[in-house]
């Protein structure tokens, strides 16, 4: 107690006068001269403690038991742990806190973590659900949330976000992230890492954020999660990496390594990722945290000999804590000790550790975190508000052909029918925090909240979809084989004048470990789906789903589609607004959706290839039994009302060195309501060092507009806008032409032509 004291007083003397800027914002002041002056205290074990993390899931609030954890408690007592995850209420973290803060000799504060992914207790759609919303302030205001509710239960940092581009539906944990485009991920990224982190990270309502998985972890070979990950150098900085440079510069407080190779190299191992490009390149100057485990990973990967081995890979590569795996506690002071280690290497991982907690005020009190009062003064209905607000936003309109929606006042005989329409747990979906169970508004309670008196609603489940015990951990049991449900929905059908059928993926088909080779309905959804068609056509059928799933048989022959994904606590009520007309549909798909799955992995900034089209010969680059190209595409999504895009217009032909020119582009609400729509800007280097994609996004402006209104999106072009990571390994411009594209979605859109010289 006494040393703490002592470095208490010396912080309030202003004892410690170096100051330096780092990324991170926070306003407590001269974070490395204090960091310097903890760290010269320092024993080699106690620097070692600081980069090991454990799992909390044992009983704080009581003696650990057996001999593992009680060897965890001895360890906290002794100041030889830097974090924790998973230790879930202001309780058992203050325990925990105070176990190691009245017991250990150098009283550094613990921080607590958690995957706190999309809400903690009001839960927001899954992120590649809301980044379908393209609402930038919205992605913030969900994280600011769920970064309030985190500290209300006394979580202080946040795995989050995960901002891995993915561009395979196969790999279940597409649903964490914001789909297959580095730009638009990388706007996602900053605002939720501004969102947790707010403008100064020792606040006491925020939480430290973590960019995630550094690096390249959604591009698994066949989509097959923890796959090996093939790529070459220009295609991981043009392609992966900016999301992650993004959230550097914002300041992100750590970063996840990831655990697959790439190119042949653990990620966990990498230098060249951590060392040279994150903590080098772009002087960044958090703290990595592993994956779990993801050190002692490196053994199975036939990277390492065994944990020991494993550990001297990692700290020199620049993982600086070690989560769960053991292989910091039980190598890195051997290795120092034995000289294979610098211990140069290990004072600057516990540097970065110290720095973030001196950012988040735990020296100046470690308790911050943990008042016990602040649950009272959260507003949770306001939140509940937000977050019908965004899952709203987040829902995207595939078809509506006839103008089948909204649902007419005059449609007096509704049909629910699925085994989605009544579901209360799936919409929470999965990495759902303190999500509770079974907590979601269904679309079936949605819909009669909604309605009046006059609707009557009947209701037919179909069939089960997941059937038995559901977990994070296991494989979900689909059913394949009851079918005892389907009459009764039929005839409810029939009896109905319009069918709401509620399809799509149990809550635990996605997400980590859940990689399916099918990404069709599963179960019996598809039969009950042609069933019920064959007695009643007028169907909107609104999907609920973490991944883009194959529906080319529905696109073909149902007349309205709307994707809801997985759209948190209040997913009912906002499915209703939109079903009803009382929000008109926004939001355009971050990721393309299939004809058929075997086009997987598919992406609309693809390379032209040297064989792109050959209407004479079947040698070019397609497959000969499906249509090319993507069923609804990246971008796409559409609206109650009409939009019409005038001619864009580009101020200069031609801009040179620091130049610039203006993109703009008209649009006009030709309907009867009012709108939002998402007008999307393109471009494309045609000649470059490296081959480039057909199109890539670059812009992105929501414009509102009253029936009849003009408005026009305007975009800036200069050297900035155009440069990419060049053969020659540098960001820049390289001269020549560019097609400048302006539209709707990442297919229907208007050229012009700009010229680039230096
Ligand atoms: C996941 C991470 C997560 C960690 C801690 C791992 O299995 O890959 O994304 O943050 O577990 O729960």
């Amino acid at each position: 107690m006494k040393k703490f004291k002592l470095t208490l007083l010396l912080l309030s003397l202003g004892f410690f006068t170096y100051a330096q800027n780092s990324g991170i914002k926070s306003s407590v002041e001269n974070v490395e001269g204090k960091v310097d002056s903890v760290l010269n205290l320092m024993t080699l074990e106690e620097k070692v403690g600081q980069m090991v993390q454990y799992n909390g899931s044992w009983d704080l609030t009581g003696p650990a038991s057996g001999s593992d954890n009680k060897q965890k408690e001895e360890r906290l007592k002794k100041g030889l742990v830097g974090s924790m995850l998973n230790v879930l209420s202001v309780e058992a973290v203050e325990k925990a806190q105070r176990l190691n803060m009245e017991n250990s000799r150098l009283k550094i504060p613990l921080m607590f973590g958690y995957d706190v992914i999309h809400g903690y207790k009001t839960i927001f759609p899954v992120p590649l659900g809301e980044t379908a919303s393209w609402d930038l302030e919205a992605m913030e205001e969900s994280a600011r949330i769920a970064a309030l509710e985190s500290v209300a239960e006394g979580v202080n940092w946040t795995f989050s976000p995960m901002i891995d581009v993915s561009r395979d539906a196969r790999w279940g944990r597409i649903m964490e992230g914001s789909g297959e485009d580095p730009y638009l991920t990388s706007k996602v990224a900053v605002a939720k890492v501004n969102g947790y982190q707010g403008e100064d990270l020792s606040d006491p309502k925020t939480i430290a954020a973590t960019a995630k998985h550094f690096a390249g972890y959604g591009l698994a070979e066949g989509g097959k999660d923890y796959n090996a990950v093939n790529i070459g150098t220009n295609e991981l900085h043009n392609v992966v990496l900016p999301p992650f440079e993004a959230a550097a510069n914002a300041g992100v407080a750590t970063f996840m390594n990831s655990f697959n190779t790439i190119d042949n190299i653990p990620a966990t191992g990498s230098e060249t990722l951590q060392r040279e490009i994150l903590k080098g390149a772009w002087n960044w100057n958090g703290f990595v945290v592993s994956d779990w485990g993801s050190i002692t990973e490196m053994i199975p990967h036939g990277f390492a000999r065994d944990k020991v081995h494993a550990a001297e890979i990692a700290v020199k590569a620049g993982s600086d804590m070690d989560m769960e795996g053991g292989a910091y506690e039980a190598g890195l002071e051997k290795l120092v000790k034995e000289g294979k280690v610098d211990e140069k290497l290990i004072d600057d991982a516990v540097r970065r550790i110290l720095r973030v907690k001196f950012k988040m005020g735990l020296f100046e009190d470690p308790y911050r975190y943990t008042n016990s009062n602040l649950k009272d003064e959260v507003p949770y209905d306001e939140h509940r508000a937000t977050a019908r607000d965004i899952a709203k936003k987040s829902i995207v309109l595939l078809k509506n052909e006839n103008d089948l929606l909204p649902i007419s006042n005059s449609v007096a005989k509704i049909a629910v029918i699925g085994p989605l329409a009544d579901d209360k747990d799936t919409p929470i979906g999965n990495w759902r925090a303190q999500g509770e169970k079974n907590s979601a508004v269904s679309v079936l309670e949605g819909l009669k909240n909604a309605v009046d008196a006059s609707n009557e609603i009947t209701y037919a489940k179909g069939v089960t979809l997941g059937q038995g015990e559901r977990s994070f951990l296991f494989p979900l049991d689909i059913n394949e084989t009851d079918r005892s449900g389907i009459p009764e929905a039929v005839e409810k059908a029939r009896n109905a004048e319009l069918v709401v059928m509620v399809l799509g993926e149990d809550a635990f088909q996605s997400g980590e470990g859940r990689s399916q080779a099918n990404i069709g309905l599963a179960g019996l959804q598809m039969e009950l789906l042609k069933e019920v068609h064959q007695v009643n056509q007028n169907i909107v059928l609104v999907l609920i789903n973490g991944r883009p799933l194959e529906i080319t048989w529905a696109a073909e022959n149902i007349p309205a589609i709307v994707e809801a994904w997985q759209l948190g606590t209040e997913s009912g009520n906002a499915i209703a607004d939109v079903l009803l007309g009382k929000y008109n549909p926004s939001g355009k798909l971050p990721v393309s959706f299939p004809r058929a799955v075997g086009q997987e992995p598919l992406y609309y900034n693809r390379k032209n290839t040297g064989r792109p089209y050959s209407p004479e010969h079947v040698t070019y680059s397609h497959y000969t039994d499906i249509e090319n190209g993507p069923l609804y595409p990246f971008g796409y999504g559409l609206s109650y009302t009409t939009f019409e895009y005038a001619e864009p217009e580009l101020s200069a032909s031609e801009i040179s060195g620091d130049g610039s020119a203006r993109l703009s582009v008209a649009v006009t609400n030709t309907g009867e309501v009012k709108g939002k729509e998402i007008v999307q800007f393109y471009l494309r280097d045609l000649v470059a060092s490296a081959a480039r994609p057909v199109k890539e996004l670059k812009g992105f402006e929501m414009l509102e507009l009253e029936p009849g209104e003009t408005k026009t999106a305007e975009f800036i072009i200069d050297s900035e806008t155009l440069q990419f990571y060049t053969a020659d390994g540098k960001w820049e411009a390289e001269e020549g032409e560019f097609e400048l594209m302006v539209g709707p979605d990442s297919e229907d859109l208007q050229q012009v032509k700009l010229n680039y010289s230096k």
